[in-house]
């Protein structure tokens, strides 16, 4: 038994479906729902995750769930007093236009899932990780899109949360030191999207022009963007 089987293209209604969780995925902060998400559409969830490639099969993650308003209200402490630090790295109209941004869903959003990348999952050498250490956080980020992709097809809605300092976290979840944190997500139903990117609509910053990111046979000089 080879374990080949047929790799067709999908069906047209198929495919329309992909591109469309990929093409209507959104970064949420404020639209999510406080009624808890079922059981078994988490684990959907979690499962979509684990079938995210990873270097070597390290499959490095972890996923912590934390449902526990306490816990979530620590977070937003830590959250808070990160985010103080990092409007004042920006100046003038653009530190006031910060502070106007909302940047995360930890207390309102019902769950929230910190996915942690095990550095010495594996062993100390890992197939394909040998020259490039950071792959297995870029492992742990493939696990976090299909998350991502997964949730907005079952009607959820997820936003990633990266300003903290990551001791204040690992000191509240008990986290040993070998173990990054790559992600905080809020998750939660939602009933409402943004059509954009929300920093696109609020004016933060728009999507590039893909044809200016694309380069032939090599790099190519490119104004700052
Ligand atoms: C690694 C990473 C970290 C992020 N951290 C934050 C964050 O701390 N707060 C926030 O509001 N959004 C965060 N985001 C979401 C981005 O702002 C968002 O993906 C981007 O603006 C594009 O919007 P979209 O995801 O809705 O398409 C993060 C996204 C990524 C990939």
């Amino acid at each position: 038994m080879d374990h080949l089987i047929a790799a067709c293209a999908f069906s047209e209604a198929e495919r329309t479906a992909v591109y469309h969780a990929i093409e209507t995925r959104r970064d949420v902060r404020d639209q999510f729902r406080s009624d808890p998400l079922p059981e078994d559409l988490v684990r959907r969830l979690l499962e979509a995750a684990h079938h995210a490639p990873s270097v070597g099969f390290m499959q490095p993650w972890n996923f912590i769930m934390i449902r526990q308003a306490e816990t979530r209200e620590r977070v937003w402490q830590a959250f808070s007093h990160a985010n103080e630090e990092a409007c004042l790295m920006f100046e003038g109209d653009r530190r006031a236009q910060y502070q106007r941004l909302k940047l995360e869903g930890i207390r309102k959003a019902p769950l929230s899932i910190c996915i942690t990348c095990d550095t010495k999952r594996g062993g100390p050498v890992v197939l394909g990780r040998t020259h490039n250490p950071a792959t297995d956080v870029y492992s742990t980020v493939c696990a976090i899109q299909n998350l991502w992709l997964a949730a907005r097809a079952e009607g959820v809605g997820v936003g990633w949360v990266s300003i903290f300092h990551e001791d204040a976290i690992k000191t509240i979840l008990n986290i040993p030191e070998h173990v990054k944190i790559v992600a905080w997500l809020c998750v939660g139903y939602v009933d409402e999207l943004y059509d954009m990117p929300e920093l696109a609509v609020k004016g933060w910053r728009d999507r590039l022009p893909l044809d200016k990111l694309v380069f032939e046979e090599g790099w190519q000089d490119c104004e700052d963007m």
